[in-house]
């Protein structure tokens, strides 16, 4: 499909790999909608992008009022969704010794729960032949310590996009992964300072993390006509990420 005019709405679209993937569509000519729970993050990057063609809505999609609060917003644009982007994603890392109910439970809403719901309510309004994908991670199929909640998450996504594959083919819905390698963002910094970040970098075979540009191109390569046969793929965007490997 050409994205010219068509309609996107990506989950957790205000910073990181969400914000950077919302610019390159918005380059692309596409109308975009984008979500996150902070109307400060929302309002900036309306500034950086500065464009009629993107709206923003704060919506908590890791609960239902949430998503219900996105599902009116694209029930009132009164259009198809061409391309759902769902990324809105947190992570918090402890050995399971230490993990705590909260921390399991707001990760496992945010990247588990959030976005099982927000497909399912955004499923009568994506159009035929419309593009899926999902934020998962490389660390979905790893074994590092402190990670085991985190990575459960983006496994159990891994599974919910492998069924959805099945169940919305009978739509020529394709639906898709992309498993980031360390990309620098926001959520990125938040959770690992410049020492842990250097040793990212050199557990990867190109010895560097990757960028956000990097991650927004192969969402807005599924989306295209380009992509037109890809369906049920999990691209790895991690520049060789070689400690998956290791425990
Ligand atoms: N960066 C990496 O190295 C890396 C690697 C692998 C996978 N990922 C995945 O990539 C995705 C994006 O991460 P990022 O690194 O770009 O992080 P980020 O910069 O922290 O961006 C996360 C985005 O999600 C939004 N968000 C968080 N919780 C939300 C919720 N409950 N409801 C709606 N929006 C929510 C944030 O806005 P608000 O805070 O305002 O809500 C923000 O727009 C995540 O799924 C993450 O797990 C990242």
């Amino acid at each position: 499909m050409s994205l010219a005019n068509k309609n996107v709405v990506i989950t957790g679209g205000s910073t990181g790999i969400g914000l950077a993937t919302a610019k390159q569509f918005i380059k692309e000519g596409a109308n975009v909608l984008i979500t996150g729970r902070s109307a400060g993050n929302l309002q900036k990057a309306a500034n950086e992008i500065g464009s009629p063609n993107l709206k923003t809505v704060i919506a908590d999609t890791s609960n239902f009022e949430g998503i219900e609060a996105l599902k009116k917003a694209v029930a009132e644009s009164g259009q198809k969704v061409d391309v759902l982007f769902l990324n809105a994603g947190v992570a918090s890392f402890a050995p399971i010794a230490h993990v705590s109910e909260a921390d399991f439970d707001t990760q496992f809403n945010t990247n588990v729960k959030g976005h099982f719901f927000t497909l399912q309510k955004l499923i009568p309004h994506l159009a035929d032949g419309s593009s899926v994908t999902f934020t998962s991670s490389g660390v979905a199929t790893s074994a590092a310590v402190a990670t085991a909640v985190y990575s459960a998450t983006k496994a159990a996504l891994n599974k919910i996009a492998d069924i959805a594959v099945n169940e919305l083919a009978e739509r020529k819905i394709r639906v898709n992964i992309v498993s980031p390698g360390p990309i620098k963002t926001p959520g990125l910094d938040s959770v690992a300072p410049p020492e842990a970040q250097a040793y990212l970098a050199a557990s990867t075979a190109l010895q560097r993390v990757g960028t956000v540009d990097e991650i927004a191109g192969a969402v807005v390569f599924l989306a295209s006509d380009a992509a037109g046969y890809i369906n049920g793929a999990d691209i790895a965007i991690d520049g060789g990420f070689i400690q998956y490997h290791l425990k």
